[in-house]
Order: C-alpha cells, then structure tokens, then sequence
C-alpha cells in the first residue's frame, strides 16, 4: 500500500494576472475611447466596445493573461490590445497568488515601459542559481527582490517565498526543488528566471558562477557598480529621479559654503594680490567658461568648428603598447594619449554625436572615431533621436533646440578589466575631466556647452543595438552657437 502524499501546502496558481497600477485610473468616454490617468499625465488607449470596456474593470483587482492570451475571440483581441497598450506604457502590475485565496504571493513590478511577464520553460533536468546581482531589501513594510539586470521588480509577500529564492544562494536542480516543501512554483522560477534574477547554470560548470552568468562584459561588472549604474540613470528604474527637491519640506537647505573651521586663519589674499596675473590664458579661459543652455537656430555651429572642437578635446594623439604592471611576460596592451587625463590611461568613453543643426553636416546619429578623427554614421529611428534630444531639452529647461547632443559613453570593460571595487567611480571622475574639457575647448572656440546629468541607457541601447552592460551613457553634453542676445533683446 501506498503511503499518503505529504502535504506540500497550497499551491501558486498558475495564472498571472495583470492589474492596473494603484496610481493609474482608466477614463471611458461616451464614444468608446478610453484614457490612462495618472498624476497629472492622460494617455489615451483608443476606441473600445462596451463589452471590452466593461471586461477590462477586472483589471482593477486581477485579469489572467490566459483569460485573454493567445486571443480566441474577437473580444479578447479587443482586450489584449488595451493590456498591451498599457503594460508599452508602463502602467501595469502583475500578480501572482495562490490557487486558492486571494491574497499577493508575489507582484511585479515593471521598471521599464514594455515589460511584459514571460515565463519560459524550465524541465526537471535544468539546474538554476540566483543571480551575482540579485538582492533582496525592505522598502516600506514590504520586502523587494531586485536585479540592475531586470527591468521589473518582484515584491515578496510571502517569506516562505523568500526563503526559497534565499535557497538558490547555491545551484539547485529544478526535479529536486519540486519535491521539497515551500517549493515556490515553476511559474514563478520562470519569471525570474525571464528577469534574469536567476540563470541557467551549466551542468558540467561546478565552479566559476561568476564566470558563468552572461558574457564576458558581464563577468567583469563588479555588483555595487551594475547597480549604481542602473539606478542612478534613466531608463532601466522607475524611481523618482533629478532636482526634486524630496525633502525641501522637512531639512533646511545646506548652505552654500562651508562654515568656517575654528581656529588661527592664514589669510592668502595679500598673496594673490601680489602674484595677480589677469593675463594668464588659463585664468582668462576659466573665467569665460560658462553654461549654455540657448542655441541660434540662425547660425548653428559649422562642421568645420566642430572638427577643430573634437580635434582639440578628445582626439588619440598618440598610442603605444606596454606590459601588465609587474609582469613582463604578459601579452601587450594598447594604450593611447588624449588632449584630456583619463585613469590608468585607459580611454574608455567615447563619443556619439546626435546632430540635429549642424551647418554642413546632415542630421543623424554619429560616432566620433577618435583614432581616425572622423564621424561615422550609425543608422537610428528618427523618432529615438527626437526624444533623446527632448530629454536633454528638458534637463537644460532650454528655450530652443540643441544644435549637437553629445552623450558621453563608456566602454565598460576597458577599465573593469584592471580595476577591481573602483572601476565605475574611475568612469565618472573620468566624465567629470572629460565634462571640463569639453566646456574649455567650447570656451575656447566662442562656442555654447551645457553638461547634462541625466541619461536614458536604455534609450541609447535600442539606438545602437548594444547591450546596456557592455557600453552606454555616462554623461551628456549638449554642444552649439550660443544665442547671443541683441542690445533690442
Ligand atoms: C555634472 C554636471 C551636470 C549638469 N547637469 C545639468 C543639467 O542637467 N541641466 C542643466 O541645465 N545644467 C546642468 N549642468 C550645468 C550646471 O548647472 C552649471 O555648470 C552650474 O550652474 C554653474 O554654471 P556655469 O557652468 O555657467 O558656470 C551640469 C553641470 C555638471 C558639471
């Protein structure tokens, strides 16, 4: 005789529903169109039928995708139409629960526009591992599992749940998992796995996890760097970013200088007076340095000007191969000098130039080779200029158009490759120098800069079709004619 089955416990559904995001309200109008609304931002859907409209209410508590996807009738394309419209727009939340009961086991959260849950299939024989980059932490009252890898996040509301991602801390065979208690459902495996919060760990690779997860520009990534990286751009994070002001109503604003040390003071005035050289170039350029934000449409800058500009700032002037520090033996590495400082030598950030005025110079997306001192053109969707140019717009609260947008981007693994724990704070202090250069040699020119310190990484990657972890934004410069105002003006 057989001995009864252990109870294992409820069951996760295997459903996933898609339920609208506690912030966003869904407007029907007498004609059928339907509006998103949230904050003060209405994006409209398009044009429903009432049975539509009226099944899409569901979406307030809970619609299974399945109840909809694959679409059998005409109704559900109706349905999965709107869903998709929402979930492009980043509106949606997805949940997961238990066969029986309505409470949240587990609710994603996208973090990107487009995400869409996919839970692709894991057969018993697979062997699974939670990602370098995975982390849980608490965020209010609840507990959230993230990854600088995934575009959505997962928050947890059972700890049985957490206890079992926690499990895979070690590699586990998927058969195995099923038999024991608190398994967390294959559904759920999937989505993580489809998130990249977990991965596939080859059979035969007992050892190396690092080196296993991704590809070789992954292995490099230090985990503190991906995730600053991520979460402190736009594109792959939805956390409230730039000068808002978050806690302009509970702390007084610091002050701009800081207040004085006690103690005997040396006084360096009598000194400068003496040494006071106002011809100096170098005083006179510094103090000319100045942010632009106002481009003349009239006489935008000349392709001849920003060939002397990029010359001047970034080009290699010179390249060289030497050994790895303390070993003679080692294969050479190619090193190059610029007009600019750069740690380690390294050179990693490159330019691409969004032109959108240029005299002599056709609109596009262009990378500056700065080995062979030329622009290469890089085929992109006007419309993913166009909004890569807005943001910048936006960012500088500027009245006209950027002439040339300049994003400053860093390929990764050239600096990571030596340095380990410092490698992304080496990037950025390299794009605050580069940054400098940048507004001298505008400076210099008589030309208009403005440093711009948000990115879109995510925006950039469709644009160029590379992986945001292999090479992307650091850092953007918008680049131009300043309007200089007429005594009418
Ligand atoms: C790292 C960095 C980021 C900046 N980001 C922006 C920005 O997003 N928008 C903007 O209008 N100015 C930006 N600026 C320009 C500063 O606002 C400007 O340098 C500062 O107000 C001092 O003015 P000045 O450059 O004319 O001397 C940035 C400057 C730096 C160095």
């Amino acid at each position: 005789m057989r001995a009864p089955a252990k109870k294992r416990g409820q069951k996760i559904a295997s459903a996933i529903a898609a339920r609208l995001n506690p912030r966003v309200t869904l407007e029907a109008q007498a004609d059928g169109n339907v509006a998103a609304r949230f904050d003060a931002y209405a994006a409209g859907l398009g044009k429903f039928s009432a049975e539509a409209l009226n099944r899409v209410r569901g979406l307030r508590t809970g619609l299974p995708l399945a109840s909809f996807s694959p679409p059998r009738k005409a109704i559900d394309r109706e349905i999965d139409l709107l869903v998709r419209r929402l979930a492009d727009r980043g509106l949606l939340e997805y949940r997961l629960g238990r066969a029986r009961g309505k409470d949240d086991l587990v609710v994603i959260e996208p973090q990107a526009p487009g995400y869409w849950p996919q839970s692709p299939k894991l057969p018993d024989s697979a062997t699974i591992a939670l990602s370098r980059f995975a982390y849980m932490r608490r965020r209010g009252n609840d507990m959230v599992l993230e990854s600088p890898r995934a575009i959505a996040l997962f928050k947890i509301c059972d700890p049985k749940v957490a206890a079992a991602i926690a499990a895979l801390s070690a590699p586990q065979k998927i058969g195995r998992m099923r038999r024991q208690p608190g398994f967390p459902g294959i559904e759920l495996l999937g989505l993580l796995l489809d998130s990249n919060i977990l991965f596939k760990v080859d059979a035969k690779a007992s050892d190396g996890r690092r080196s296993n997860e991704g590809d070789e520009n992954l292995v490099l990534w230090d985990f503190h760097d991906l995730l600053f990286h991520t979460h402190s751009t736009e594109g792959r994070q939805a956390n409230p970013l730039g000068g808002l002001y978050p806690y302009a109503d509970a702390i007084a604003p610091p002050p701009a200088v800081r207040a004085p040390w006690p103690g005997p003071k040396i006084d360096l005035n009598p000194f400068s007076a003496a040494t006071s050289d106002s011809n100096s170039p170098c005083i006179k350029l510094l103090s000319e340095r100045h942010s632009t934000r106002d481009f003349d449409d009239e006489q935008p800058i000349t392709l001849a000007e920003l060939a002397k500009f990029l010359e001047g700032a970034a080009r290699v002037q010179s390249k060289w191969t030497s050994k790895l520090d303390f070993d003679r033996d080692s294969p050479d590495i190619e090193y190059t000098a610029r007009p600019y400082p750069a740690a380690g030598s390294a050179y990693e950030l490159e330019l691409y130039l969004n032109v959108a005025n240029c005299d002599g110079l056709q609109r596009g997306f262009y990378h500056y080779d700065a080995d062979r001192h030329a622009l290469v053109a890089i085929d992109t969707h006007e419309q993913a200029r166009e909004a890569q140019l807005g943001a910048a717009e936006f960012a500088m609260d500027a009245s006209n158009s950027t002439q040339i947008l300049i994003t400053i981007a860093a390929r990764f693994s050239r600096i990571s490759w030596k340095y380990s724990s410092i490698a992304y704070s080496l990037i950025l202090k390299d794009v605050g120098v580069l940054i400098q250069t940048l507004y001298l040699m505008a400076a210099d020119m008589d030309l208009g800069g403005c440093a711009i310190g948000t990115s879109n990484i995510d925006l950039f990657s469709k644009m160029t079709g590379i992986d945001f972890h292999v090479e992307g934004p650091v850092g953007q410069f918008a680049l131009g004619r300043g309007f200089k105002p007429t005594a009418a003006d």
